[in-house]
């Protein structure tokens, strides 16, 4: 039920009775508040078509608006604004209707199918600050658009391809020369070997390889022979790998459970570069790979292009696949087992010229159109020096530590009265993963953000723990009144009326916000609805109220928001603590 969008018909119809065409009709909240609830701007636009003065126009409406029960107060303003204000009756009615179940708001927008590409962590490289965005940005936009009807599969689209890995293997074989994988007499199974290596030792190994790759020749050779042999599958390099994605995968699963973060697919780069050839067939076939300096490119630039779009890089003057063509095989692989009819990018902005490259390439291939590929571009969480955030000694600030600074934070936030020892790390593990996504869900998408600790754990303002502790205050209020009605909606003043009509325009939000692919919307409505309903209650002793039509209403309300309140934190991936 969309109750604005409804309206916005029958105003077309209106309109249309009254003799003025015209393609859609908005209702916009008023500018001010006196004058009536909402306002219809488009007495002016039609002044010039009718060659009528936007008066006279808004007065023919006028006349139709003032016989429809619905409205109420209906006047004109300065040049020919109407403001209305909807009836008391049908404000009730409208949010009586959905006091059992506030899921009635919501109705699907599309019945797509789509992937959503977020995630992106790479083997046995420790997940860093840039990933925690990805994975709370397409956790939250994958989980919104099932809600509104599309069939969504997410992909963790694992980065386990290419040189990082050669090198970690190399560094490997330099420190356990004698480990079996390495022996190319080797006859016995090796799944039974064990491995001297964590993944806190994949984590330590992997910059100083990286490091000592860029300083000496000949380990950087040793590194690109590895790299080869694992590409093509050699015996005991390749076995090795996937021992080392097995470690690396178990522990970045891990921490995504953490953020609550869940991918229906794990596939990686290497499962999709399986369809090289078939990709090598297609670009044959179409003709579009030219050499370039000793590598293959695809050119993508378009005469309308205001700056430079370079070609592709398609095979390296090494002979190796880039970073793009992995995309390009992903895209083969998507289509041949999903079809899907998008696919969306969710990945730091700055990726954004691979993205234009990829996606042009791909159409010029003929296998998807430029628009069904969209690339959600974030911005970064940076330090306060406006720099991508890093550690104290300006190292990378790994997701691990990040998450650790932020529970030790609001642990010792905690409340101790409400709170057992006991309950405490449990609760704050739950709150500070809600501190620290709401905060990054909070700006609109592709802006930077700078991370503030004691902002984005602070009980008070526009943060998690506000919205966590309000709702907890919402289910409290409503276990306290047990026993008490609190099915019926049959009372409104100023106050209630504002809130109901907040109520009533989720449905716009969540299609405002699935349309930009920002969830900045959301979390602004969320503390929009919990701190209108804290102002309420410290207002109004629900629980004392004598008059039973009020707090019936009272109840029934607290009821609807806690509703909401609950289903959009379950979009943004948040979870609710029992108490805090
Ligand atoms: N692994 C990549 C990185 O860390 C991100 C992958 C994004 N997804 C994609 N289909 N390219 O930068």
């Amino acid at each position: 039920m969309n109750i604005i969008k409804d309206i916005n018909k029958e105003l077309k119809e209106i309109f249309d009775k009254a003799g003025y065409k015209i393609e859609d009709i908005e209702l916009k909240p008023s500018q001010r508040k006196d004058l009536g609830d909402f306002q219809i701007n488009d007495c002016m636009k039609l002044a010039s078509v009718y060659h009528k003065s936007p008066i006279q126009i808004a007065n023919d409406i006028k006349e139709l608006l003032d016989k429809d029960n619905k409205f109420t107060n209906v006047n004109i303003a300065g040049p020919g604004f109407i403001n209305i204000t909807l009836s008391d009756n049908y404000i009730i009615e409208s949010i009586n209707s959905i006091v059992a179940d506030t899921d009635k708001l919501i109705e699907p927008v599309s019945d797509k199918t789509v992937i959503v590409d977020y995630g992106g962590a790479n083997v046995a490289k420790a997940l860093h600050v840039g990933h925690l965005r990805s994975a709370n940005i397409g956790e939250a936009i994958k989980r919104l658009a099932q809600k509104l009807g599309y069939k969504v599969v997410g992909d963790a689209h694992l980065g386990d391809y290419g040189r990082p890995l050669g090198f970690v293997e190399t560094e490997i074989k330099r420190r356990y020369p004698d480990l079996p994988f390495f022996d190319e007499n080797f006859d016995g199974n090796y799944d039974d070997i064990e491995l001297p290596i964590t993944n806190e030792d994949l984590e330590e190994i992997y910059p100083i390889a990286s490091a000592k790759a860029k300083e000496d020749e000949d380990y950087l050779e040793e590194g690109r022979v590895i790299t080869n042999k694992i590409q093509h599958h050699e015996k005991g390099y390749y076995d090795l790998w996937k021992r080392i994605v097995d470690i690396s995968k178990a522990d970045i699963k891990k921490c995504y459970d953490d953020l609550n973060v869940n991918f229906e697919l794990w596939n990686g780069e290497s499962d999709a570069v399986e369809y090289f050839d078939q990709l090598e067939e297609i670009t044959k076939e179409k003709g579009v790979v030219r050499e370039s300096e000793g590598a293959q490119v695809i050119d993508v630039a378009e005469e309308t292009d205001k700056i430079d779009i370079p070609p592709l890089l398609y095979i390296k003057s090494n002979g190796s696949i880039s970073y793009a063509t992995t995309d390009l095989c992903t895209l083969v692989q998507r289509k041949e087992e999903i079809n899907p009819d998008e696919v969306w990018y969710v990945v730091d902005h700055r990726q954004s010229l691979h993205f234009t490259q990829v996606f042009r390439a791909i159409e010029k291939l003929g296998l998807f159109k430029q628009d069904q590929l969209i690339h959600v571009g974030y911005g970064t969480m940076n330090g306060k020096d406006g720099k991508p955030y890093k550690t104290r000694d300006g190292g990378i600030m790994t997701l691990k530590a990040l998450l650790d600074e932020v529970y030790e934070s609001t642990l010792n936030r905690i409340n101790n009265d409400k709170v057992t020892k006991e309950e405490a790390p449990e609760i704050a593990k739950k709150v500070s993963i809600a501190a620290l996504k709401f905060a990054d869900l909070l700006p609109s998408v592709e802006t930077d953000y700078i991370f503030d600790i004691e902002k984005f754990t602070d009980i008070e303002g526009k943060t998690g723990p506000y919205v966590l502790y309000s709702t907890i205050r919402m289910k409290s209020l409503l276990k306290n009144a047990q026993g008490m009605e609190n099915d019926e909606i049959s009372y409104i003043d100023e106050e209630l009326k504002d809130m109901y009509l907040s109520i009533l325009d989720l449905p716009n939000v969540l299609e405002k916000a699935i349309k930009v692919k920002s969830l900045n919307d959301i979390t602004d409505y969320l503390y929009l609805i919990t701190s209108q309903f804290n102002t309420f209650y410290a207002k109004n002793k629900v629980l004392t109220e004598e008059d039973i039509q009020k707090r019936t209403t009272w109840l029934a309300l607290t009821k609807v928001l806690l509703s909401i309140s609950n289903t959009l934190l379950d979009i943004l991936s948040i979870e609710v603590p029992e108490k805090m």
